[in-house]
Formats: structure tokens, sequence, C-alpha cells
């Protein structure tokens, strides 16, 4: 292949078959830059030598399909090309062949991405030649490999799950597929295998697996597509810890697939700790937590502030933000400002508070509380601290939340993170080369979900993972169903890695009458539930296996071992933010006569 060829290949004859890459015309001497799917050789056609191939390569153009015939020797000193992996050789050609011609592209797939990603969506196959998007892909087989190796070596059975199904509740609308045959019903597609997965462990298939397709309507961000791919696995009678080795394993096998020796076990930490030091259910563990300074205050100190008494005042420091002058401070406190709206929270200016001789030593305890949360000796004049208070007056935000001024701090602390991405680097790869280490990549096991969420616009309470979910057993036995959902906890986990969501899984209900409790207590009525669920219901009362498991994003993690910043660079033919295939045109609308096989008519509702 094109990118195989070294130095010690020189006086091999070989065959090459790929893309014209670029040429370069020397009159007697024409390079033809081929390209494959591992790189690029330079092949020389001589006009002495090979007339006949060199004719051809008058007309060869970038993107021409070519097949070389030739041997390959190492190029005379000083011409060898040291950021090309084939650098110290070239292939002189004996003869050329033009496979097939190609039309000027709208971009150059031999050059970095463009800009306008439309155009790049739209000619995808094009888009896919780049020598990026050819790494990005191979990664991503490479991992999905290793994963499933790792699994069926540890006796886990792959078992597909249907796509045309009914609704499976996580929480996206379904996509619908109307029925021929039936007229008036509706297959939904998955959101999830949640309850075939768990139906399997009814069934017996004790450890179960599937690298499985899901489809959600929802609404589409750069880590989110309609439809995406889950590792989806389940397992009867495991203890948290086994879920746990089990995915840390499988993703040191992927991550060793690229290269990376990860430590396990990973770090683990409640939800409400998550909170507390980051904010967020998501920790990014790449850039230090917050640390509690309300003790700092008492309460004369706060009167005078005009903080208010019993509310938490929160720190946090974003490193080697650089030393800011005071017109970027100014503005720096006045976006922040703005961005808090009228939501009750202020900054307290650090620097403001060091050159006023009366609040200097509070200056000094802050950085020392800062340092001492954060486990180093001081901090360093680069660091920004960032102090919240929450004003006089707050709006009582906290009585349905309480936790709200951790999140909305915990919120600011990633901005700030990523405003000054540049400086502090934290994000970048600190490997040899530009490339990835295992430092760079901090997992984290986040336990002790709540079970329910607060819906503030509903004003109802919702399942917080799905409502499959066991509470915990004491929350159970203390009548915290009914009488006090915000305090119940879930045995629901989450594996976090940078500060994005891979997955999340938990130990299920295996009781029947628990879950129909579980049902009852999401609003549902008993009528409802059997509706929607009676199989499932029904399936639970013959000898249900304890079992719990764990669903992560496949296009995530791939995601995040190429350094992508959207899902869009990790499969292959993806949809846009509106979820339109730019390149099939997709979705279209279908003829008449399909919509009567399938009993539809189009309706705008206004
Ligand atoms: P959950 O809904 O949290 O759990 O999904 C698990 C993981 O799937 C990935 N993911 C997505 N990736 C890309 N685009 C999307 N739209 C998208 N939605 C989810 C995320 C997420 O962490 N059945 C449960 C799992 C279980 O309990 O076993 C479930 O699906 O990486």
């Amino acid at each position: 292949m094109c990118g195989e060829l070294r130095a010690e290949d020189a006086g091999r004859d070989v065959v090459l078959m790929g893309w014209v890459n670029r040429r370069r015309d020397h009159g007697n001497l024409i390079f033809l830059d081929v390209r494959d799917r591992t790189g690029i050789a330079q092949v020389v056609l001589d006009h002495e030598k090979a007339p006949e191939a060199h004719a051809k390569a008058e007309a060869a153009r970038s993107e021409y399909v070519v097949a070389v015939k030739g041997r390959v020797r190492r190029r005379e000193a000083g011409l060898e090309n040291p950021n090309m992996p084939t650098g110290e050789i070239e292939v002189v050609a004996s003869e050329l062949l033009l496979l097939n011609e190609a039309k000027t592209p709208p971009f150059s797939p031999a050059e970095d991405a463009i800009a306008n990603e439309e155009v790049r969506l739209k000619y995808r196959y094009l888009d896919l030649r780049r020598t990026e998007m050819q790494h990005n892909f191979a990664l991503r087989s490479r991992v999905a490999m290793a994963i499933r190796n790792y699994l069926v070596a540890e006796g886990f059975l792959e078992i597909e799950t249907p796509f045309m199904t009914r609704s499976t509740p996580e929480g996206a609308r379904d996509y619908l597929v109307p029925s021929r045959v039936h007229a008036g019903t509706f297959y939904a597609l998955p959101q999830s295998p949640q309850i075939f997965k768990q139906i399997l462990m009814i069934s017996g298939f004790d450890k179960y697996f599937q690298i499985a397709r899901c489809f959600r309507d929802e609404d589409l961000r750069a880590d989110r597509q309609p439809e995406f791919t889950q590792i989806d696995l389940e397992m009867s009678f495991p203890q948290m810890d086994t879920i746990f080795r089990v995915v840390e394993g499988f993703l040191t096998a992927a991550f060793a697939a690229a290269e990376i020796q990860l430590t396990t076990p990973f770090v683990r930490m409640t939800y409400d700790d998550a909170i507390k030091n980051y904010g967020i259910d998501k920790p990014d563990m790449r850039l230090p937590k917050m640390v509690s300074l309300s003790e700092l205050l008492p309460s004369e100190l706060r009167t005078t502030l005009k903080i208010e008494q019993e509310l938490p005042i929160l720190g946090f420091v974003i490193p080697g933000a650089g030393e800011l002058s005071g017109t970027e401070r100014k503005k720096l406190l006045s976006e922040v400002r703005t961005g808090f709206g009228d939501c009750g929270l202020d900054l307290l200016d650090v620097v403001r508070l060091r050159t006023n001789a009366e609040f200097a030593p509070l200056a000094d305890a802050i950085s020392t509380a800062l340092a001492k949360g954060l486990g180093v000796d001081a901090l360093s004049s680069d660091d920004l601290i960032t102090v919240v208070t929450p004003k006089l007056g707050t709006p009582a935000m906290w009585n349905y939340d309480p936790q709200w001024i951790w999140k909305r701090v915990g919120a600011l602390r990633l901005q700030l993170g990523a405003k000054f991405a540049d400086k502090h680097k934290c994000f970048e790869p600190s490997g040899e080369n530009g490339r990835y280490a295992a430092a760079d990549f901090k997992f984290a096991w986040v336990t002790d979900f709540p079970m329910y969420e607060w819906n503030e616009e509903a004003k109802t309470w919702d399942a917080a993972h799905h409502p499959f979910t066991s509470p915990h057993e004491d929350d159970i036995q203390a009548g915290r169903l009914a009488n006090d959902k915000g305090a119940v906890r879930a045995l629901a986990y989450d594996i976090v890695l940078n500060g994005t969501e891979l997955g999340s899984g938990s130990i299920r209900i295996h009781r029947q009458d628990v879950q129909a409790e579980i049902f009852r207590s999401l609003g549902m009525s008993d009528a409802e539930a059997h509706e929607r669920f009676g199989f499932f219901l029904d399936a639970l009362e013959y000898g249900t296996p304890p079992h719990g498991g764990i669903a992560l994003g496949l296009d995530r993690i791939v995601m995040i071992l190429a350094g992508a910043t959207s899902l869009r660079e990790v499969i292959a033919f993806p949809k846009t933010a509106k979820a339109i295939d730019l390149m099939v045109d997709a979705p279209t609308p279908v003829s008449d006569l399909q919509l009567r096989d399938l009993h539809l008519r189009v309706a705008t509702h206004s």
C-alpha cells in the first residue's frame, strides 16, 4: 500500500492503486503523489524511461484513480521529505493506468477540512477521503473490535434486538414507522435496547452485549445525533463493582487500540460530591474543582459586602489564564455579571479586594483557602481567581433545587475554562509529537444519582435515569417513594470522561411489585402502565434474576479519542443539527401512493 513503503523497500517492484493527491509537472519528470487508505507515496514518471506512462501522467489530474507499476528507490540525498512517513522513498513508474477520471472536486481531499461543513457533508465521499477522516474511521473500527473481543472473552453473548418495536422510555421523542398491514398503527424505533436486554436476563442469557444502533428524536448538539451507537450490556446477578470492572476492562482494551494505556480503577464519586466539587454530574476534572469559601466570610462581612447570609460562597481557579489587565478584568467581570442576569449571583472581585487595605487580608485568605482546597502550596499570579457570592435577596431557586448555586457556578467554571483554553492548555494533548497521553483522559464514575428529577415546567417528578432503575433499598423501606421523592437515591451510575457523559447504567428493578410502584410514583396510572409496559410487567413475574447493566456511546468514545469536537467527525454519514442528511437529501416527502398504502395523510398543524 502507498503509505507503507519505507527505505528498506528500496529495490522492490510494487503495484500501487489509489487517487492522485497532487501532480507536479516538471516537463520530462512528472511527480504524482498517489494516495490510498494508508497514506501517500510519490511516484516519478520519467519521459526517458517510460514515455507511455509519462504521456498518461500528463493527462492525470487530482483525484483521478490510477494504477502504477514501478520500483521503489531511495530519494536522492537532500530530497527526502521528513514530514511524510514515505518521505525517504519514491516509486519510479514503468507503467501507469488511468482507471477513472474525476471532475474537479468542490474541495480538495488533499487538504485540511474546509470550514463550510454543509459542503463537506454534501460531498461526504470526498470529505471521507481526507487523511484525518480515514484515521478516524480506522480508529473507530479498531476500538469497536477491541471492545467486542474483550466482551466475548469475558463470556458475553452478542444478541441483536429489533429496530421495529414499541416506544422505549429514554426521555426523547420516538421515530415512528407506520404499519402498512395494520392501518393506523406504528412501530417505534428503539431509543435503546433497554427493555429487550432486561428480558434477555429473564431469558437466562446472563451476560449480553450489543453494539446497538439507537434512535432518538431530540434537540441535536455536537455530542448528539438522531441515530447513534451504544455499547450496550446487561448482566445477571451483578454487583455494581462487577459492571464497573467490565467497563473499565473494555475501555482499557479500546484505548490500547489507540495506543493509550489507561490505569484502572477509575475515580469514583457520588452525585452529591460531583455537584459540590464541580457543579455538574459530568465533571471535567482536567480543570481544578470548586472550593467552598463560605466559612471565610463571617456574617458582619457578608452584610458589608451585601452577600446573602445562609447561602454558599464558591471559588475556583482557572490555572494559567494569565494576568489580566485592568480593562480585561473589568470586561470579564461585566461579561460574567451579564451572564448571571438577575439570578442573584455576583462576582467578588478579588483584585479589587486586594487593593483595598481594609479587605486585603480577605483576598489573601481566599487565595490561601483555594490553594488548600486544591491541594497545592500556593496559587500562581497567572491563576485566575473567581469567587461567586449570592447577592442579598437572591431569588429562592433552591426551594426546588438546593444545589442550584453549585450548578450555576460549575457552569461558569466550564465557560471560563473554555474561554481561556488557549492559555491554560488543559484540554490539549500532553504526549509526544502532539499526541494524547493517558493522563489527558480523566475518567470518573458518578454514583448515587437521585431517582427522580423535578420537572418545573410540567410540575411532575420524572425518572432521572429511566423507570427501570432500582431505588436504594433503604429509601424503599423508609417509604420515601411516596413521601420524599427528592431524597430517593437510585442505584444508577454514569461513566464520565473529560466532562462528557460516556455512559449510564443502573441496577434494575427485578420485582414486579416494585416496578409497578415506580410507575405509579411517576404519575402513571396502573392502566397506563399496563397499556405501555404490560408485557414487561408480565415477564417480571416469571422468575426475574437481579440484574443490571450500562450503555456507553461508542461515537462519543471515538470522538474524544480522535480529539474531535463533534460526533460528525466519527460518524460516516451523519445528520446536521437539523437532522438532515445532506448527501442523500433525507428526509423527503413521499408519493401519495406510498402514503395511501400506509393509511396516512399529511396535515399541517398550525
Ligand atoms: P442513556 O440514555 O444515558 O442510557 O444513553 C447511554 C449513552 O448513550 C450515548 N447517547 C448518545 N450519543 C449520541 N447521540 C445521542 N443522541 C445520544 N444519546 C445517548 C451517551 C449516553 O451516555 N438504556 C440506558 C442505558 C442503561 O441503563 O443500560 C440508556 O440508553 O454516551
